[in-house]
């Protein structure tokens, strides 16, 4: 059996695995060796992996069930994958392009998110990833007593209910269907401890997170835009460049990201797949 071989990034944040072949099914001590370093690292990127949409498929169940993706309809015979494309021609914003981490406003948000880069652009266009446990270990102390036990209340309204959607202009590539839904809250702790590593991070994000639950709503402004300058420091944050094929798995649980444009005149596809996650604690 071949060894896989992972180089980390700076502060042990992002990492390369190479010598795996996710064409073929990942199982048995490999499936849990993986599993160890996607939790050490949080986002993992593996090059050249030429997948079809069922390898895509099965690799994102050998790490848990698919997870439910609302708004966006999916690629058509397959329910579980998301295409992310952007038209060379396209003035809307990409589709990811302000921090968050994927559908928070869920009572039980995806453990993971697969992304598998299928046409990559030239120039710009790369994701950016911060690392929401480094934010968490590194927060202030006055900043940290001003969230200990709070909850953070999370929807999608801002680009899913019908106004947000408006508001933020057509993406004309993405099948996206606003809806009413959008509007329902739901809390999460703020700091939340993560089930597998036990470790703890910081659960927030400036597009889901409207406000801290029960706190006046000047104050709880000022501590969220606290919260993110804090997360979003250059150095919490890995830049990642895409090239054609390669597949990048981040723990939903513990990271923000957001896409990046810098590319008009050229064309970005992604396929995405999510995996179930549980209720942040
Ligand atoms: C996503 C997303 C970022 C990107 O698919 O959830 O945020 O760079 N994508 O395409
Ligand atoms: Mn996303």
């Amino acid at each position: 059996m071949s060894k896989i071989c992972v180089t980390a990034h700076a502060n042990d944040f992002a990492a390369c695995v190479t010598g795996i072949d996710l064409t073929q099914p990942v199982t048995g001590v490999l499936s849990d060796q993986l599993r160890a370093q996607w939790l050490r690292y949080q986002v993992l990127y593996f090059p050249d992996q030429p997948m079809t949409h069922g390898d895509l498929e099965r690799f994102t169940e050998s790490l848990g069930p698919f997870g439910h993706d609302p708004y966006i309809s999916p690629v058509p015979g397959h329910p579980n994958i998301l295409e992310v494309r952007h038209e060379p021609d396209e003035a809307a914003i990409p589709f990811g392009s302000s921090w968050h981490s994927d559908w928070s406003f869920q009572a039980a948000p995806p453990n993971a998110t697969v992304l598998h880069a299928k046409v990559v652009p030239p120039i710009g266009g790369g994701t950016h990833f911060a690392d929401g446990v480094r934010a968490f270990e590194t927060l202030p102390q006055a900043l940290r007593r001003a969230i200990e036990g709070r909850r953070a209340v999370h929807s999608a309204r801002r680009p899913y209910s019908h106004e947000g959607y408006r508001a933020g202009g057509k993406r004309t590539s993405m099948r996206i269907t606003p809806s009413d839904d959008a509007w329902q809250t739901q809390c999460h702790p703020i700091i939340r401890t993560h089930p597998e590593s036990g470790r703890q991070s910081l659960f927030l994000n400036p597009v889901y997170t409207l406000g801290i639950e029960g706190m006046d709503a000047d104050e709880s402004s000022q501590i969220l835009q606290e919260l993110f300058e804090h997360m979003l420091q250059p150095d919490f944050v890995y830049q990642h460049r895409w090239t054609e094929n390669m597949l990048v798995l981040w723990d939903n649980r513990t990271v923000m990201h957001s896409a990046q444009g810098g590319y008009s005149g050229y064309r970005r596809v992604m396929h995405r797949t999510t995996v179930a996650g549980s209720v942040p604690v």
